[in-house]
């Protein structure tokens, strides 16, 4: 019975090629692992997640309670650090290719939040649930101000490289002066022991959005005479907008949108 149906399964499978029964091939082979969500009518977990970093959901306030899980899981499985060491491997091949002018001037951009420091041990917490809460600015200025969040890996790596390479690194990060101090010790601490500059929101800032904030940033840097020649960021909003850089990587994070 079970060898009838083994062969039913592969002469079905090697017939039906023609397009009309693609959805059929599929249905079986669909891994089960990052499917999560699958049988929530209206989210797929993986596509609202795929849907995110590219861009195509934009301005969302917390992640769907249905995929707390699914989203828990990717970040603190394997998934989360192989995306971010091949989006760190593609800048590291690309930052290597360029034939730098020396002049000080060749520069880098990251962004700091879940993208050279993570705040992933805050996120896992039960009543942040991976970004599926409401965001809390009080229990985060909290744990900001621990300054105990690890390097991302990946990050860390590509940073070590590009000094090496020649670049002069620039941390653009929204976070306030007033945490100056503990950012930078929390910088050190993580291994990123060096830097151009590390560039925090000031009180003139406050009503601009990050992508605004950022690009003014940026447009100052270009006028400063830097040469942005990479950036690399967690939100759209860290790569978009003005003087975004030669080339620029994204980062995933599914677990907050920051426009
Ligand atoms: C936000 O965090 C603060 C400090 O941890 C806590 O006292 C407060 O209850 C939290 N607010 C909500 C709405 O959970
Ligand atoms: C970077 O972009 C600028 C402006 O488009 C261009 O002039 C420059 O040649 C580019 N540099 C590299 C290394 O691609
Ligand atoms: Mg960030």
């Amino acid at each position: 019975m079970k060898l009838l149906l083994l062969f039913f399964l592969i002469a079905t499978s090697t017939i039906s090629v023609s397009a009309s029964n693609i959805p059929n091939q599929i249905h079986p082979l669909r891994p089960q692992s990052g499917a999560a969500g699958h049988r929530i009518p209206g989210i797929n977990c993986l596509s609202w997640r795929l849907a995110v970093e590219t861009d195509n959901i934009r301005d969302w306030d917390v992640v769907p309670a249905t995929c707390e899980n699914y989203v828990g899981h990717y970040m603190l499985g394997h998934q989360y650090r192989k995306d971010c060491d091949a989006a760190a491997a593609a800048a590291y091949e690309y930052a290597k290719s360029l034939k730098l002018k020396g002049d000080g001037k060749d520069a880098w951009v990251f962004d700091i939040d879940e993208t050279s420091l993570s705040n992933l041990p805050y996120y896992a917490l039960p009543e942040n649930a991976f970004g599926a809460k409401e965001y809390n600015e009080t229990s985060f200025q909290e744990w900001e101000l621990k300054g105990i969040a690890p390097p991302v890996p990946a990050t860390l790596y590509l940073y070590k490289n590009l000094l090496r390479l020649g670049y002069k690194i620039v941390f653009l990060s929204g976070k306030k002066e007033n945490l100056r101090a503990i950012t930078e010790k929390n910088m050190k601490n993580s291994g990123y022991h060096t830097w151009e500059k590390l560039i925090l929101k000031q009180s003139d800032d406050s009503g601009l959005t990050a992508l605004a904030y950022k690009s003014k940033r940026r447009t100052a840097l270009v006028k400063a005479g830097y040469r942005i020649l990479g950036n690399m960021g967690d939100q759209w909003s860290d790569i978009l907008g003005l003087n975004v850089g030669n080339r620029t990587f994204k980062l995933p994070n599914p677990m907050f949108y920051i426009a």
